[in-house]
């Protein structure tokens, strides 16, 4: 009998839970967003996340399984997000995950954050087109809030998983975010840029292309904030008018160049003509379609998930946490949450010399 897994989510700023079936198919999926109690100031509050998810965790459960027309009694196992995020915020989640199976006495597992969303590609909503689910391996792009890094995807475990280059500093999201904070715009930013973009024309003002490095497939996008911030000292901040939508069509233009050359380069060097894009940030529609046309000069299939499986989800964990259950781990007992993802880094953060984020080309 395939396995039904409830997954848990709750390592940021929303209270996710969902029931998804062993080959993917997502029974419910429930998201209770903290959007619009961060909004006033800009950005995750730590604090008033962990309050806010107490508050929720249980509704949503309920609703999760509810929706999916099954009990707890029903359910083959539980997946919970353990890693990474804000502490606070994952004890919540874990903690309630734990009761469950203490109570049910189904098996738990904790799920890496990164990997559910490396995996999302393979979850089948109802109501949408059935998704390309692409075979191992394949290169992921993750471009999220917290996190901007290029993968390996050799199959759906943690140990099957590469890091090839992540950012040096901030997260492509968080870029979006500040920039649009920086323009009075609102939280989280890459909603409002992507809106904004599409009316602007990305050439009228020029800002300076991120990390040139040709070879490299590390990432940085703190220069090209700053650039933002050194235009609007000597500009002034723009209005709600046509040079507004010139600066936010510029800016998202960077940074989605610089994603779509990089993954498509790692892909090339690696052989591997798949690429899927996943995070919040691939909900971005000029990502969205540039990388499908890039890939296409390339002989690249670039497989962009449905907005629902790029955003954060308690679906993609339930999934992610299939195969361990599947190998019969149990980690109820000496469950632990970790600010830091399980996948090894190649890539440091912060200024300095570095090693090992580059590929020889054959
Ligand atoms: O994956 P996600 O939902 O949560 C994290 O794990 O961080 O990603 C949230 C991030 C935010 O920084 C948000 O501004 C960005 O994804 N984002 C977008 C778009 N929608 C969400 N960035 C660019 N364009 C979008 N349409
Ligand atoms: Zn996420």
């Amino acid at each position: 009998m395939a396995l039904t897994v409830l997954g848990i989510e709750s390592s940021c700023d929303e209270t996710a839970a969902a029931v998804v079936r062993e080959n993917g198919a997502v029974l419910s999926d429930v998201i209770h967003s903290q959007v619009k109690l961060h909004a006033p100031y800009g950005g995750v509050v730590p604090e008033l996340a962990s309050r806010d998810h107490m508050r929720n965790i249980d509704p949503v459960v309920g609703e999760a399984l509810s929706r999916a027309e099954v009990t707890l009694e029903q359910i083959d196992g539980i997946a919970v997000t353990s890693r990474p995020g804000l502490s606070g915020a994952l004890l919540v989640g874990t903690q309630m995950a734990r009761g469950l199976a203490w109570a049910s006495g189904k098996p738990l597992v904790g799920v890496d954050h990164l990997v559910g969303h490396l995996l999302a590609v393979h979850l089948e909503h109802p109501n949408l087109a059935p998704p390309v689910r692409p075979p191992f391996p394949y290169v992921a792009m993750l471009a999220s809030g917290g996190h901007t890094a290029i993968y390996r995807v050799d199959g759906n475990l943690p140990s099957e998983i590469t890091e090839l280059g992540a950012t040096r500093d901030d997260a492509a999201g968080e870029a979006f975010d500040k920039v649009s904070k920086l323009l009075g715009l609102g939280y989280p930013g890459g909603p409002i840029i992507d809106r904004l973009a599409a009316d602007g024309d990305p050439s009228a003002i020029k800002l300076s292309k991120p990390m040139p490095a040709r070879d490299s497939l590390e990432f940085s996008f703190s220069g090209l904030k700053s650039n933002v911030v050194r235009w609007v000292e000597k500009n002034g901040r723009p209005g709600d008018d046509q040079q507004l939508r010139d600066l936010c069509a510029a800016f998202q233009r960077r940074v989605t160049d610089t994603l779509i050359e990089k993954t498509l380069r790692a892909a090339q060097n690696l052989n591997i003509p798949r690429v899927v894009l996943a995070g919040g940030v691939a909900a971005n529609r000029e990502l969205r379609a540039r990388a499908v046309d890039a890939g296409r000069l390339l002989d690249i299939e670039v497989i962009v998930p449905h907005i629902k499986s790029c955003t954060d989800n308690a679906a993609m964990i339930a999934y992610a946490g299939v195969p361990m259950l599947l190998a019969g781990e149990d980690h109820t007992a000496g469950l632990e949450v970790s600010p830091r993802t399980v996948l090894a880094r190649v890539t440091r953060k912060g200024p300095g010399r570095r090693r090992g984020a580059r590929i020889k080309r054959d």
